[in-house]
């Protein structure tokens, strides 16, 4: 076993998945490896130690499976954002641009009191139009984001400049 291995050696590249000429990052090999999932989860947090934070938000679907051990490791609440039509309750929305299509968001209206502080977690950011969205959401129900934390950042599609031009902290494991 190769113990020296970082969480980047994890993540495994389909070529022209769901559509040609996208390289899609698969981070399915990350969480099935005990080692790589803990890795990550622990490194996620590392920035945020001593932080406040109330609740941890995650983006459909993977930052559900990231979103929930880490709220777990923190002892927190955890908040979905689902795609449209998927939430029980009332919602607000918003709708995004992603790097192959358009979809909308949603956020169960009473999931965030005004002034919770928040961690946002996603496995990827690309255009940075889901998590744009998900922050519009976060921040229209009034509660503050303490910063946005991804396995991977994938740097020439520009949603790292996009969202610090939003004013927040985004931090990712590796590009
Ligand atoms: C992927 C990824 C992010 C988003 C990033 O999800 O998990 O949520 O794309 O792209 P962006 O920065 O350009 O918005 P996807 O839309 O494939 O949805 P899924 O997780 O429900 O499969
Ligand atoms: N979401 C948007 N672009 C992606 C990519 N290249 N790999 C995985 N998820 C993505």
């Amino acid at each position: 076993m190769n113990n020296n291995k970082t969480v980047k050696d994890y993540i495994r590249t389909i070529v022209d998945f769901p559509h040609e000429g996208i390289m899609f990052r698969d981070v399915t090999t990350l969480f099935a490896d005990p080692r790589g999932f803990r890795m990550a989860i622990d490194q996620m947090l590392h920035p945020y130690a001593g932080m406040r934070i109330d609740k941890v938000v995650g983006l459909e679907a993977r930052g559900f499976i990231l979103g929930g051990a880490i709220a777990h490791q923190l002892s927190v609440g955890f908040v979905p954002i689902r795609k449209k039509g998927k939430l029980p309750g009332t919602t607000i929305s918003e709708e995004y641009k992603l790097e192959y299509g358009e979809a909308i968001v949603e956020i169960h209206d009473d999931a965030l009191l005004p002034g919770e502080t928040v961690l946002v977690v996603d496995d990827l950011l690309a255009t940075g139009g889901t998590a744009e969205a998900g922050i519009k959401l976060i921040e229209r129900l009034g509660a503050e984001i303490v910063g946005c934390a991804f396995i991977i950042d994938l740097p020439d599609l520009g949603g790292r400049k996009k969202l610090e031009a939003m004013g927040m902290d985004v931090y990712a494991l590796c590009e």
